[in-house]
């Protein structure tokens, strides 16, 4: 691992912080769009974020790979690998639609040791470090009391790119809506999983996420003390499973057992 000056939660923030920037400046007026494939967009912006973020992340670790959503996988491996998703929420970005943020998970020697989500227009950092427990804004979060499906509030997400989880997913939404208090569908799963995180919402799930998506969240929801898992209530591998399902522990049980999907 290559010394730096900086330690990776500083890294991570300042990541943050610098996409936050960038990210607001185009907040409110209108963006360049373009499609990755039918129902997938993108805009300059994430291009330009991720960019940003990487090249931030290796002036302070050279020695650093990368799975990132736009720019892909980087060919050689090290020990340092960060997962990075520079806008996850891109179609509220596009509408201005205030929920989205940026999310950065990292492994080291393959252990998901680091994640941090940032919601830049409500200045709200997300972090965690394996053993060390979650955080907002420095202030330690817990995942929520809530011990009866009843009285949850969930939250979903359906990947319209891929319709076969899409459709499968409203099965499942059919399912849990009565089953519940309520249930949003907020458009950034990686927000979503922060939001477990704090306690704010008492689960999510969804099928057919990638690893960009997951990485951070999944973390912050372990070290808040909530459960993370497949849709078979397996350990979430975030770079083999597509269907993730979060919550406190007291629901995690009711809500996987109501989650069917054949993809892990
Ligand atoms: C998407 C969001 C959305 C979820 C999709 C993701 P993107 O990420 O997290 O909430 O439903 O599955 O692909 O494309 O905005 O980075
Ligand atoms: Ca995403
Ligand atoms: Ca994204």
């Amino acid at each position: 691992m290559a010394s730096s000056v900086l330690s990776i939660k500083k890294v991570l923030k300042l990541a943050c912080n610098e996409a936050g920037e960038i990210i607001k400046k185009s907040f409110g007026s209108i963006k360049k769009i373009s499609s990755k494939g039918k129902n997938d967009w993108v805009t300059t912006q994430d291009k330009k974020v991720e960019k940003h973020i990487i090249d931030t992340i290796k002036k302070y670790y050279p020695d650093s790979s990368f799975i990132a959503e736009e720019s892909g996988a980087s060919p050689k491996s090290s020990r340092i690998q960060w997962i990075i998703d520079p806008i996850d929420g891109t179609n509220n970005f596009i509408h201005d639609y205030p929920f989205f943020c940026t999310s950065i998970g990292v492994q080291v020697d393959g252990e998901l040791n680091y994640g941090a989500i940032y919601d830049p227009l409500r200045k709200e950092f997300f972090y965690a470090e394996k053993g060390l427990g979650a955080f907002l804004n420095n202030k330690r979060i817990k995942t929520s009391q809530v011990d009866n499906l009843e009285e949850a509030l969930l939250c979903t997400g359906f990947i319209t790119s891929k319709k076969h989880y899409a459709k499968k997913n409203i099965d499942n939404f059919q399912k849990l809506l009565f089953k519940c208090r309520s249930i949003r569908r907020d458009g950034s799963a990686a927000l979503d999983l922060a939001y477990v995180a704090c306690g704010r919402l008492d689960g999510f799930w969804e099928l057919g996420l990638n690893s960009w998506d997951t990485a951070a969240g999944v973390l912050l929801v372990k070290e808040a003390g909530g459960v993370i898992g497949n849709s078979k209530g397996k350990t979430f591998d975030i770079l083999k499973n597509k269907s993730l399902i979060a919550s406190n522990k007291h629901i995690f049980n009711d809500l996987m057992s109501n989650v069917q999907s054949k993809i892990l």
